[in-house]
């Protein structure tokens, strides 16, 4: 099929993911525009902002391709005091980014679970309510994520990483700790509870084929997530898949690979949110802006206080890790405008996907 009627079908059967993923040059660039096109025309040219909150780096996890992996020993453990917590949220409130999410280390212990409650609540009475809540707490119990959508939180994101069981077994250490049904069943269950769910992979890992990137992609829209974060993997020289590192596509192909994700997603679900994941920048300095240019419109710039960023580099070389938030602001208005995008300040940038499937629900 030529490509032209491939980018003007309603539906994608697998093998036209794959015809889509593996374009090159001129034929990838018609891909992109497409996807921008289809954007700008379902959600404008807006760019939502998260301030993104790294609480701690404790992990009770030992994911083979992260950093911060528990079995990692040479990393320094932190965890921000609620206080810490607090004053950043302010601060991307005073800055109108109008969402915060918190990521952390994963954790099921009472003290850890009843910090986060408590501190949903706190972010909540901030300006009452402005701030939209992101959670991004790994998996947890049916209760838990329950208990923490009743004290405000709206968002969830948990990664499935990759859904092909073959290829998650390849990634994560097979014991019960890391179980792929159990991933499953926590998205369910976030979906369930009605958190605007997010999930995602990384792109350009180690045995992961076209065809598995378009079963991942399948399983997005077949269960009809609100949000979906995509970024290129990173070899980490302190973790086991780093024994890969010269069997991977080049970091530009991975880049590649990753816009061309962003961009056939976009088609498929017009009107999910996408985020331009960090990642993008580590390996293309303007990695976030062309993924923005791919159909993202989402960015989450870091507002970890500095001194503790260093211990939360789940992959090297993570951008921004020097940069105040301050700076990060106006450094990304500066870059989304020179792309002809605006970013929308004070307000939840909530996924028009979910509004709709919701009013539908409801009417
Ligand atoms: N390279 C790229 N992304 C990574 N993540 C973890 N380790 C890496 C890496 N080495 C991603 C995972 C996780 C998210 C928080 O970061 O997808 O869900
Ligand atoms: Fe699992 Fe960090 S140990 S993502």
């Amino acid at each position: 099929m030529t490509l032209q009627h491939l980018l003007d079908k309603q539906y994608f059967e697998k093998e036209d993911i794959v015809q889509l993923l593996a374009t090159e040059g001129e034929e990838m660039q018609q891909l992109l525009q497409k996807a921008r096109e289809v954007k700008f025309a379902r959600l404008d040219n807006y760019v939502h902002l998260r301030g993104l909150i790294e609480l701690s780096n404790i992990c009770r996890k030992s994911c083979l391709y992260c950093g911060v992996r528990s079995d990692n020993h040479k990393v320094d453990r932190y965890e921000l005091t609620e206080d810490e917590v607090l004053e950043c949220a302010q601060m991307a409130h005073k800055l109108g980014y109008g969402s915060v999410a918190i990521q952390s280390g994963e954790r099921n212990d009472k003290a850890f679970v009843e910090k986060i409650t408590r501190l949903v609540k706190r972010i909540k009475e901030i300006d009452n309510g402005a701030l939209g809540i992101t959670l991004s707490l790994g998996e947890q119990s049916d209760e838990v994520y329950q208990e923490w959508f009743e004290a405000g939180a709206h968002r969830y994101l948990l990664r499935i990483e990759s859904s092909n069981e073959e290829l998650y077994y390849k990634i994560h250490p097979h014991d019960e700790r890391h179980d792929f049904a159990r991933r499953l069943a926590c998205i369910d269950s976030l979906l369930k509870i009605g958190y605007q769910t997010g999930t995602g992979v990384m792109v350009g890992l180690p045995f992961q084929t076209l065809d598995v990137l378009a079963e991942d992609l399948l399983f997005f829209k077949k269960k009809d997530v609100a949000m979906v974060g995509m970024g290129p993997f990173i070899p980490h020289p302190d973790t086991p898949l780093y024994q890969y590192a010269n069997q991977i596509p080049s970091a530009e192909d991975r880049m590649n690979l990753t816009l061309k994700m962003i961009a056939v997603l976009r088609l498929m679900m017009p009107e999910i949110n996408m985020v331009a994941a960090t990642a993008n920048q580590t390996v293309d300095p303007m990695g976030r802006e062309k993924a923005i240019m791919a159909g993202a419109n989402v960015i989450m710039p870091n507002m970890t206080p500095n001194e503790y960023r260093e211990d939360y580099l789940i992959y090297p070389d993570k951008a921004c890790v020097s940069d105040k938030p301050e700076e990060c602001y106006s450094c990304l208005d500066i870059r989304m405008k020179a792309i002809g995008h605006q970013i929308l300040y004070n307000a939840w940038g909530d996924s028009v996907a979910f509004t709709k499937k919701i009013s539908k629900l409801v009417n």
